[in-house]
């Protein structure tokens, strides 16, 4: 059997590198009223989602335990760090056209993406 304790290291340094697109992004913009970028949170929550996935394969290769109402939790928010952002973007390009407030349209759900990420930090972390 191969040995995948290398991807396994390698894919969860990705993983953390895709919270801190999230989280990172999601911090810098706090203060922001307008003109949000949302692209930096889309990569990280596409990036959760397709790494987290592959770990919970690999760590079945390798035999290892794996939560799975822990892993369907974490999948559930971070889903929901997908969708926010997603609307949060919809969002802003209408109040754009609509020459109606960004901040009112966008903020709540780049809101709800990085609090749903930081809920995923926490159940990542002490949930065992
Ligand atoms: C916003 C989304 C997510 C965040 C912020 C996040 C955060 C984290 C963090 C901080 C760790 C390291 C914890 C530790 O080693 O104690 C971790 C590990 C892990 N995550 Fe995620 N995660 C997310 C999404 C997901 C998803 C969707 C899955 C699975 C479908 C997943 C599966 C895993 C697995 C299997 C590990 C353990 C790797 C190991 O230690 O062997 N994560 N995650």
């Amino acid at each position: 059997m191969m040995n995948v304790e290398p991807i396994i290291l390698a894919l969860v340094v990705i993983h953390i590198i895709g919270l801190s697109l999230i989280i990172g992004s999601f911090a810098l913009q706090l203060r922001r009223k307008q003109g949000f970028e949302f692209g930096t949170m889309l990569i990280g929550a596409i990036t959760q989602l397709v790494t987290g996935l592959a770990l919970v394969g690999l760590l079945q290769v390798a035999d290892e335990d794996v939560n799975n109402a822990k892993i369907a939790v974490k999948t559930i928010f971070a889903v929901i760090v997908l969708v926010s952002v997603l609307v949060a973007r919809a969002r802003q390009g209408k109040a754009l056209a609509a020459g109606t407030s960004e901040k009112k349209a966008a903020l709540p759900f780049l809101h709800l993406a990085g609090f749903a990420a930081l809920v995923n930090v926490f159940v990542a972390v002490l949930w065992h």
